[in-house]
């Protein structure tokens, strides 16, 4: 085991999403999001459970950054929702959506700590999923103008933005399996909507930095470390193709202006995708920093199957969270040392990382969940590791400040280092793994395991 200890500047936050801990659906002149129409349909999500209310913290944010300070946090990582900003996607800014930022913010900073907004976090505007999503070229514009909007009304106050949140996912997820938002299954629009977000996202960036307040944009992206399920050739070409595919899909043609090879047949997936003369060019934009969101690995086998990216997935033999992903803290070593050698040594911030387990406040109102800190302390570990071994990461964002809407899981995974307890009035309790973080802080040094492959 070795020591490491972080800069003092390190940045130790935690993350959440508009949809998931803000509830007031409908309130001030909000709009409908594409979750609201999808957690209200039957069906969608376990248990029916909706993010009408959620953790309450539109009305209950003060009280969260009162929690944020008590542990020692330095930055939180939220997002703006969409249709609170523009009701109908585009046209009228609301108002008092703005201003609900505002006052988050300033909240934020009179308690010394930073805010690290995102600007998308799956929430679309129901009315421009109407026309079309993230499907039609379109919303480029309209998303542009969100961000400026943002930008213009924030930016005095908040300097460091992401503008997406997980890209893969909410195009692939929710537009290829239908487990998301807006739950369609169709290869040809998920194809499709991933080179329009792409240009989205260039196109944000460009007009945010015509703002010229930021000091850092960079993106969250879902990253998995690929891992070959063998040494033969044709499980570590499938561990590569999952790579560009999960990894670097949305990555790469930021930073370079060029799509990753992950297909079999990359030029049918290209022309599927509707790339038009000069968008390649359009896509260069190059961030200032690299979110990596991350949770486990993957292992990749080749399928055979000659088909699409042609990778089969094996389960790994590590332990398991209660949501049953793979515990691999290697993972994050591993993930952080390839984008930095991948991309030229960039800043990086972990913008997630946790996990699911299901402990409660005990009689005496303790959360007992050493399992968690356990988990912590393997990752966070392996992210000293890389910054001890040059990669230059910035912060560490756990997921999440607190028990939230997990998607279409509903309520029933609990990721928090806060209980929230949705049946007691959203109730809030440090979990015994908040306070091993506010340690952590405080110490600003960790022990790792040099030889986790
Ligand atoms: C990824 C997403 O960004 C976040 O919204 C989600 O709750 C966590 N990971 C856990 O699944």
């Amino acid at each position: 085991m070795k020591t490491v200890k972080f800069p003092a500047e390190f940045s130790w936050g935690t993350a959440t999403a508009s949809y998931q801990v803000e509830g007031a659906w409908d309130e001030d002149g909000k709009g409908e999001s594409i979750w609201d129409r999808f957690a209200h349909s039957e069906g969608r999500v376990l248990n029916g459970d909706t993010g009408d209310v959620a953790c309450d913290q539109y009305h209950r944010y003060a009280e969260d950054v009162a929690l944020m300070k008590e542990l020692g946090l330095r930055g939180y990582r939220f997002s703006i929702s969409w249709p609170r900003i523009f009701p109908e996607g585009k046209g009228k800014v609301n108002q008092a959506g703005l201003d609900y930022y505002g006052r988050l913010v300033d909240e934020l900073l009179a308690n010394g700590i930073t805010p690290f907004p995102t600007l998308y976090h799956w929430d679309l505007p129901q009315a421009l999923q109407d026309e079309g999503g993230w499907a039609d070229r379109g919303i480029i514009d309209h998303f542009a103008t969100y961000a400026r909007t943002c930008i213009d009304a924030l930016g005095d106050r908040v300097k460091r933005w992401m503008i997406l949140n997980e890209p893969f996912i909410f195009t692939f997820m929710s537009y290829l399996s239908g487990m998301a938002a807006p739950g369609i299954r169709d290869s040809g629009l998920a194809l499709r909507s991933s080179h329009i977000v792409n240009l989205a996202h260039a196109e944000a960036a460009r007009a945010m930095r015509a703002a010229g307040s930021a000091e850092a944009i960079g993106t969250a992206f879902s990253m998995a470390a690929s891992y070959p399920a063998s040494d033969s050739a044709a499980d570590r070409a499938a561990a590569e193709r999952h790579h560009a595919w999960n990894n670097d899909w949305f990555l790469r043609p930021m930073m370079k202006g060029e799509y990753p090879a992950a297909y079999l047949d990359q030029e049918r997936a290209i022309e599927r995708m509707e790339v038009q003369p000069g968008d390649l060019d359009r896509l260069r934009e190059p961030l200032d920093f690299v979110g990596i969101n991350l949770y486990s690995r993957a292992i990749c086998a080749d399928a055979g199957t000659r088909k699409n990216i042609d990778v089969r997935q094996i389960p790994g033999p590590g332990p398991r969270t209660d949501y049953n992903w793979e515990v691999w803290p290697a993972a994050i070593y591993q993930m952080i040392m390839r984008v930095t050698k991948e991309y030229g040594r960039p800043p990086i911030y972990i913008t997630e990382n946790g996990c699911s387990y299901k402990e409660r406040p005990g009689a005496d109102g303790r959360v007992r969940d050493d399992r968690r800190a356990a988990f912590y302390e393997g990752y966070i570990g392996q992210v000293g590791r890389a910054l001890a071994e040059g990669a230059d990461v910035r912060g560490y964002y756990a997921w999440s400040l607190m028990d939230n809407f997990e998607w279409a899981a509903g309520y029933s995974q609990r990721f928090g280092i806060i209980d929230c307890d949705f049946e007691h009035g959203q109730k809030r309790t440090i979990k015994d793994s908040g306070y091993w973080y506010r340690d952590l802080i405080a110490r600003g040094e960790i022990a790792y395991d040099e030889t986790l492959a």
